[in-house]
């Protein structure tokens, strides 16, 4: 933009005389240039200002304007500074003279110096310091300095502007003269701990065209105060901790921040008194929260901790730390036993509820989670109804006789790692159902009884056992109803009841009875009983008290029956052979034969096994007719038993001769030998007759009986004898015959006196003077014979 010259000539104040111009010229105008013609201006000629010598005078003005008398105008001589000139007047003019000569003439001339806007605001420093405190109320002001401008009126200071004046803001003020104060007012308070540290721009603008500014830099340094409470960095810490964690575990540092600078700014941490702060501990300095006491989610599972921070003046802010415990597997299940049954019978059905359990476990999740098992091998099983609840059951039948108790371990642990666990044991007896019978420890019985016993011996215990308890295991004996050969068992024996004991009622004959059986019957004092029998077998024992008895020869009272040796028998000659039986068995009735005493000893022998009787030298003339042999039979029993028989032998070749001798003999015993003798001869020769003919019906009925070929079956106990069957191996001896004897019939052997056969030969001499007692023997012999179809004799 170029300055204009502007030209003011004051046409009214010019006179003929004394003219006067006036020229208002723009400051800083460069060297030479025009201000005006002033010749024209004045009405001059060119001419005239030559010749009139025309100059200016200005005191010391002059130096600024020169004057061109050729050209008759007025330029700029010197810059002219309007500021340099006038200062801070507002009206700034150049006043002086032309003069003239010849005539003399002088023009007034006045050059007005108008302002430019060549100046801008300027401030004296380039930078203004000032330290605020923080804590400044707002409406604190703040006298600025203020900024120069050389220029006036409009090109003067015209304003001022503050950047950034987010805080502060300016304000001028105008005290009288209208000098103007420049303040900024703080309008938001400041905060050191946002920012310490503000840098402003204070321009100062002109009103100029163009606008000229100034700046001065304002920096303000904030003063701390205490005027910031600690903060927590956190408002709420969660923190999770194990339980039992150790005592001194760091939970977590608090930490709070003051903004405050030194002491204003130092933190202290502290837990006030509370539940809390018995366990938990915090660094008044550092802010590490640690553990200082046990910690058990089961009591508790969060804590909150207020933790206080405070500053040295007491400023404090309060930070929240959730401490939420973390659950360890510490507890094991906790079994209560809700209800019991300490006894049970044992015919309970599978699933009975025994016993309720409630298992407690206050951990959490898998670690509260609780199973139960049982020790192994019982019949029992452990179920779980609901939560937590438990009841063990009867799993499959019992039986007190097996186990009558049982301890039944319930294992109850929880799903944590390392699992816990705990147990308890429940005992169980199991009472007793009358279920089992009595039982014989042997399925029969066999007692043995030797004969002759005394009434009221005990024989033999029979012994039954029963599983069950009490009473239902007390076995009481019972002997059957039944009947031994018609006659009730009980007359033979008893069982004692307690003990079983049997006890033979009477005495037994082994001749009369030989074995019997029986049951008894063990019951039990159950409700109702049980029972069951056994078989008694009792075998009566033979006792040595039957003697053996001698059939053949027969002793009778007084007859004399004499065995006939010729005198010309050899040696071994068989001369009879004695016959004995006894009814009793086995060795009792092992019979042997022993000469006892005899008239010569060195001539006859006795066998001992069969009882015959032979010669064991050559007989000769010289030997006694009368032999007289005492031949004891004895027989193997314990004791012994014996009888002895007397055998006649006459040794002679003739009856005659015989009789002489036995004439003798008869003698001696005073019978009347004469009337006896004949009687005997009578009745042996009719009795001879007489079993001839028996023999021959009998030989007629057995032939028959054969032919018949009925097998003889006999529905009586039998006793048989058998005398040993003879036969004569030599064939020198005078018995050509059998013998075969079929001798003891009987149905009770106390009628010891045996029925037997004959047995005998041709050469037997019976004399016997009572010859009807022999005639009765017969006839009862036949009976008997005929009574019987087993009866077997042969008499060849
Ligand atoms: C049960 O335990 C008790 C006591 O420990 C013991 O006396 C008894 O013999 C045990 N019973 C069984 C059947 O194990
Ligand atoms: C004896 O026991 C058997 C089974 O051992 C039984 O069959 C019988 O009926 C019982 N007798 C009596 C009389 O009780």
């Amino acid at each position: 933009m170029g300055w204009q010259v502007l030209f003011f000539i004051s046409v009214l104040s010019l006179d003929a005389v004394q003219g006067q111009v006036s020229y208002s010229i723009p400051e800083e105008m460069n060297k030479g240039a025009l201000i005006g013609n002033i010749a024209h201006d004045l009405g001059l000629v060119v001419d005239r200002l030559k010749s009139g010598k025309a100059r200016i005078y200005s005191g010391n003005t002059e130096e600024y304007i020169e004057l061109k008398r050729e050209r008759g105008v007025l330029l700029i001589k010197d810059r002219i500074d309007r500021e340099t000139l006038c200062g801070q007047t507002m009206q700034c003019a150049l006043h002086f003279q032309m003069i003239l000569e010849n005539p003399m003439e002088f023009y007034t001339v006045t050059v007005e110096i108008a302002d430019i806007n060549d100046n801008p605001p300027t401030f004296e420093r380039s930078e203004m310091k000032y330290e605020i405190s923080e804590s400044a109320l707002t409406g604190a002001r703040f006298i600025l300095e203020k900024a120069i401008d050389n220029d006036v009126g409009v090109n003067g200071l015209d304003s001022y502007t503050l950047n950034p004046s987010d805080n502060f803001v300016l304000k001028t003020i105008s005290r009288g003269e209208g000098t103007k104060h420049i303040e900024m007012v703080l309008q938001k308070p400041l905060d050191r701990e946002k920012r310490e540290h503000f840098s402003l721009i204070l321009t100062a603008l002109d009103g100029g065209e163009p606008q000229l500014s100034g700046t001065i830099q304002i920096t303000i340094t904030v003063l701390d105060a205490n005027d910031n409470a600690p903060v927590c960095s956190k408002p709420e810490y969660t923190e999770s901790v194990k339980e039992n964690a150790a005592i001194g575990t760091v939970i977590t540092t608090v930490s709070a921040t003051d903004m405050d600078k030194g002491n204003n700014g130092k933190i202290t941490y502290a837990i006030p008194k509370s539940a809390a702060s018995n366990l938990f501990h915090i660094d008044p300095e550092s802010g590490v929260l640690a553990l200082k006491g046990k910690i058990d989610y089961e009591k508790r599972r969060v804590y909150e901790i207020d933790v206080q921070v405070s500053d040295q003046a007491g400023l404090s802010d309060a930070c929240k730390v959730i401490v939420e415990v973390k659950d360890e597997n510490d507890n094991p299940p906790s079994i209560n036993i809700m209800s019991k049954s300490n006894t049970v019978s044992e015919n309970m059905k599978p699933g009975t509820v025994l016993t309720m359990l409630n298992i407690q476990d206050p951990d959490s999740n898998e670690n509260g989670k609780v199973m139960c098992i049982l020790n192994d091998n019982l019949p029992f099983a452990i179920k779980s109804t609901s939560n937590n609840f438990f009841t063990v059951v009867t799993d499959s039948d019992l039986d007190r006789e097996r186990a009558s108790e049982y301890n039944i371990t319930v294992t109850c642990s929880d799903e944590g790692v390392p699992s816990l666990s705990s147990s308890v044991t429940l005992t169980l007896q199991i009472s007793d159902v009358n279920d089992n019978a009595p039982v014989f420890e042997r399925s029969s019985y066999e007692g043995y009884i030797v004969e002759n016993n005394t009434p009221g011996l005990s024989i033999f215990t029979v012994k039954a056992s029963d599983a069950d308890w009490n009473q239902n295991a007390r076995v009481s004996y019972i002997l059957e109803d039944s009947s031994v050969n018609g006659v009730p068992v009980s007359s033979y024996v008893s069982v004692s009841a307690d003990s079983g004991v049997i006890h033979a009622v009477r005495s037994f004959d082994y001749e009369q009875i030989k074995d019997f059986h029986f049951r008894v019957k063990a019951q039990d004092g159950g409700s109702p009983p049980l029972s069951s029998n056994v078989t008694v077998k009792i075998i009566i024992r033979d006792q040595n008290d039957n003697p053996p008895q001698v059939l053949y020869p027969v002793q009778t009272g007084g007859s004399l029956v004499a065995e006939m040796v010729p005198r010309s028998a050899d040696v071994g000659y068989l001369v009879t052979k004695v016959v004995a039986v006894d009814v009793d068995s086995g060795q009792n009735a092992w019979l042997s034969y022993k000469l006892q005493k005899a008239t010569d000893r060195a001539l006859f022998e006795v066998g001992l096994q069969n009882g015959e009787i032979r010669t064991i030298r050559q007989v000769t003339d010289k030997d006694a007719v009368k032999q007289r042999l005492t031949v004891i039979v004895e027989d193997n029993g314990q004791p012994s038993r014996s009888a002895t028989v007397i055998v006649n032998v006459a040794v002679a070749d003739s009856f005659p001769e015989v009789l002489s001798e036995f004439t003798e003999l008869t003698h001696d015993k005073e019978y009347n030998d004469n009337l006896t003798f004949y009687l005997v001869l009578a009745l042996a020769v009719v009795s001879f007759l007489f079993i001839t003919c028996l023999v021959v019906i009998i030989s007629v009925k057995i032939y028959r009986w054969r032919q018949s070929r009925i097998l003889y079956h006999s529905n009586l106990p039998v006793i048989p004898y058998y005398p040993p069957r003879y036969s004569d191996t030599l064939g020198t001896g005078t018995l050509p015959h059998v013998y075969n004897y079929e001798v003891c019939r009987t149905t009770d052997s106390r009628k010891s006196d045996c029925k037997f056969g004959r047995a005998g030969s041709q050469n037997v001499l019976i004399m016997d003077p009572s010859s009807t007692g022999t005639m009765q023997r017969i006839q009862s012999e036949k009976s008997i014979l005929d009574e019987s179809d087993s009866l077997e004799v042969r008499w060849l």
